[in-house]
């Protein structure tokens, strides 16, 4: 049995605007031992999200702190009611190989540890497209963008984690479905294998005019992951009713923390924010987190959505992965492995 427990904590080198590996430090410690309540559990999947980065909070740590993160993660000893060994969990290991769960651990409510089915769901779908992912996804489409027959939909980032999703379901309600991207094989990803009916690169020099061209009667729904010159081009394209959901600005989480340019200037235009933590402190949850599962869990299940992870591999590659998804570099949700994953062995 393994003693040596190895994880990422913040160092104590000044954050510049996106993180640097040396933000980082790579540490040794023991495997800690599960008290009364408790259940010692081996990750297998980190998700690493923008919100790593885009809070203050958690890119200013002051040094040792460990780095936080969702996780996969499988229990390995138990003293927690209801959680054996070999169970699958999904939980909030951060960016260590091993970690409690349990009474004391303290963690956010809308973290708390969910055991997994791997009958049911690919055990890596639980921080993505059946976790937060999906529940962002749907309550910022589906419930706010509200799209219908006909509507053009805008998603920006559309190859990404919540992109494709957010898309997806916009589809599948008979909107005409516009995705923003940036390289080539992520523009053709998002037409060939997600059904949208166009998708343009924010990395052209003509991105502004191929977006209009891309949505000649305007745009129904915006649904916003990026800020910055993106929503610029897509707000001259508002239509005077239009739904936007503020999902996300990625472009400006190296920046201080701002409000949205510009909106005010299509007064009709309704513009709201969706933040999956309160979805999962408040009604949301009882209302709609059932209602995401019932129709992404099937249609995952049977390809009618499609949803792409990019899985890097080990420990040491976390704080290279975590900069290049900030930076576009990642082609689908980013995971890293630091385990192997049981529900796939002999497959
Ligand atoms: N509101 C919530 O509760 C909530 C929950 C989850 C996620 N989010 C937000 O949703 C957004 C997407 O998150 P995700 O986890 O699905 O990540 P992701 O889309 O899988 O990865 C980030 C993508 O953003 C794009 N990007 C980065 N910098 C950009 C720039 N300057 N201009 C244009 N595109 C840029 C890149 O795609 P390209 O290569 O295609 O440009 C990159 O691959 C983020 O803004 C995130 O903060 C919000």
């Amino acid at each position: 049995m393994e003693t040596i427990n190895r994880y990422w904590t913040y160092s104590d080198k000044p954050v510049g605007a996106w993180p640097e590996p040396d933000n980082f430090e790579l540490c040794e410690g023991t495997i800690p031992a599960p008290a009364n309540g408790q259940a010692l559990t081996r990750t297998i999947y980190v998700s690493l999200d923008p919100y790593q980065w885009a809070y203050k909070e958690l890119r200013e740590q002051s040094r040792g702190t460990p780095c936080h993160a969702r996780t996969v993660a499988q229990v390995i000893e138990s003293r927690m009611p209801g959680y054996a060994p070999g169970d699958l969990v999904s939980n909030t290991n951060g960016w260590a190989e091993y970690e409690l769960m349990g009474e004391g651990v303290t963690r956010p409510a809308y973290m708390i540890p969910r055991k997994l089915d791997p009958a049911a769901e690919k055990i890596s779908h639980a921080v993505g497209v059946l976790g937060m992912l999906g529940l962002t996804a749907y309550a910022g489409m589906v419930l706010q963008c509200n799209p219908k027959p006909g509507d053009t939909v805008v998603v920006s980032a559309a190859s990404g984690g919540v992109g494709q999703i957010a898309g997806q379901l916009a589809r599948l309600r008979g909107a005409r479905v516009v995705g923003i991207a940036g390289r080539p094989e992520k523009c053709r990803f998002v037409m060939e294998t997600l059904g949208f009916d166009a998708c343009v690169s924010h990395l052209s020099p003509s991105f502004a005019e191929d977006l209009k061209a891309a949505c000649p009667r305007g745009v129904d729904a915006y649904f916003e992951n990026v800020g910055g010159e993106v929503f610029e081009a897509v707000l001259p394209l508002l239509k005077s009713d239009a739904r936007m959901t503020v999902c996300g600005r990625i472009s400006h989480y190296g920046e201080a923390p701002g409000g949205v340019a510009g909106a005010e200037q299509n007064r009709r235009a309704m513009a709201r924010g969706v933040t999956v933590t309160d979805l999962w402190a408040s009604h949301y949850v009882e209302s709609h987190h059932d209602a995401m599962l019932a129709e992404l869990g099937p249609a995952v299940a049977s390809g009618a959505v499609v949803y792409r992870e990019d899985i890097r591999q080990g420990l040491e590659t976390l704080p290279f992965a975590f900069a290049e998804m900030l930076k576009g570099g990642n082609f689908g949700k980013m995971l890293v492995q630091l385990s192997e994953d049981p529900t796939l062995r002999g497959a």
